[in-house]
Order: structure tokens, then sequence, then C-alpha cells
């Protein structure tokens, strides 16, 4: 399945008209949008959107790497400034998250599932991952400038051998403009909104509520179960232990009984 090529114009045509974007930056190939994404300066309340059609060193999260050959799947990063005084960055996983959901399920009609804290999963694979990262300015600490990069597999199938398992792809013939566009206004929808309005969408469509889980903590591993997700985005945990541990960000891996 081919999909269609990415042109700037036709997204802008999609895009609410009250959001600022100061450049939409398309390539055929990039080592990576997020890295490209750090070069470039931000104006105060404008989006900078990267796209490419391919990446040859698609960044995960973890160190890890992202699959992202050409054609079958959507790379991108949207990098804009905050003030880190007045905004928590954990909010911003929750809200790009949401964003990604809303706009795979409007354009698809799939069933989309969050696995906390920023994965996406389509019939119990992964097929989207979020890497959000900050950058401050040191000199006064007011402004941070934030780089959100979202990798979606359209229809992208041969995965490497070490994430055959554990990959997936919604194998729908989704347009990669009107998808990209939509993501952009989901994603300033929410901004510009209360946390209740997108956590309660964030909970309705979390896949580890109620879960067994595993997390490592300094390095030690830690058993219990998912119970909530609280206002802050946080990970509310009953460790077998019986404490209650809130986990804030991190990776987590639910145990799946054989
Ligand atoms: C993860 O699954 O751990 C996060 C994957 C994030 C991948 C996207 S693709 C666009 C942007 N550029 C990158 O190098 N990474 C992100």
């Amino acid at each position: 399945m081919k999909q269609n090529k990415i042109n700037s114009e036709t997204i802008l045509k999609l895009i609410n008209k009250d959001i600022k974007i100061n450049n939409i930056h398309i390539f055929d190939e990039i080592d990576s949008t997020n890295e490209y994404a750090k070069k470039i300066d931000i104006i105060n309340d404008h989006y900078d959107i990267i796209i490419s059609d391919c990446q040859t060193n698609g960044k995960g999260r973890l160190g890890r790497s992202f699959y992202s050959p050409s054609e079958t799947g959507l790379y991108m990063s949207i990098a804009f400034l905050i003030n880190p005084n007045t905004f928590n960055f954990v909010n911003i996983t929750s809200i790009v998250s949401v964003a990604v959901t809303m706009a795979i399920e409007k354009l698809t009609n799939l069933h989309i599932g969050i696995k906390w804290v920023n994965d996406l999963y389509y019939k119990d694979l992964k097929i989207a991952g979020i890497l959000v990262e900050g950058m401050t300015n040191i000199k006064d600490y007011s402004t941070s400038k934030i780089i959100v990069g979202i990798g979606i597999n359209l229809t992208t199938n041969n995965f490497p051998s070490n994430i055959i398992d554990v990959a997936g792809s919604l194998n729908c013939d989704v347009s990669r403009n009107m998808l990209i566009s939509y993501i952009i206004n989901y994603f300033d929808y929410f901004y510009k909104k209360s946390p209740k309005e997108y956590l309660n969408i964030y909970k309705s469509h979390s896949i580890v509520i109620d879960k067994n889980i595993a997390f490592y903590d300094n390095g030690v591993i830690h058993y219990g179960k998912a119970v909530d997700i609280n206002n802050y985005g946080e990970l509310v945990v009953l460790e077998t232990s019986g404490k209650i541990t809130i986990l804030r960000t991190g990776e987590i891996s639910i145990i799946v009984k054989k």
C-alpha cells in the first residue's frame, strides 16, 4: 500500500486557522526529525512542524531506535516554546497521546489503547511511539523548547527481529496529510484546555488500569497492580508489598498471564 505524499499546502489548509504555524519542514529522508527540531529557532506562540518520509536514525525512548522506513509510516516532530514555571512537562506527554489517539480514531474508526505513559496500541501491538524532549533556556529559565516526536506505523511490516513480537501497524490507508493536521488540531485544542478534559480521554483509553505490572526503580524490579491515573497523569500503583507508589514518568511492563 503506497501512502500519499506529504505536502505542506494540504496540511496547512486542514489546520485550524487560529493555530500559528511558523514553518512546516518536509524531508524525503533525515536522521531524526527530533534532532532537526533541536537545531532550529522557535518563535513564541508558534509551532514548527518537521516531517520526514523516512528516518535513518529514528530515536525512541530510553536510548532505543525507532524503525522508520519510507512510505509506510508517519514520522513527525512538533516544536514550540513553553514557560516551564507554569506548564508541567508530564502533562504534555498525556496531551500528545490523547491527540494522536483521537486523530487516528477519527480518521480510521479503529480503537486505540494507550499504554502509560505514551505508547499507542492496536490489537495488542504497539503501533505508535511518542518521544517528548525538552531543552531549557539556561540564560533565564523562563522558556523551554519542547519537541514532541511522533512515530506511527501505518502500513509498516517486516519489522526488525528485536521488535517483531511487539510492533504492529494500523494497516489502513489513511492520508498522512490529514493525519498530521488532525494531530496538530487536537494537540493545540487539548494544550489549551484543563487537564480534566484530556485525562478523561486518556483514562478511558488506558490499557494498564487494573493490570498487573512491573517497573524498575533504581535498578530494582517492583511488581504491583496499576490502580489509577491521577489528575497529573501519573500512574498510581498498588505494589505487591501493599505500598502505594506514584509513577511520574518511566516505563512499565504489563504482565500477561499465560
Ligand atoms: C518510542 O516508541 O520509544 C518513541 C518513538 C518516537 C519516534 C518518533 S518518529 C519522529 C520523531 N523523531 C525521532 O527520532 N523520534 C520521534
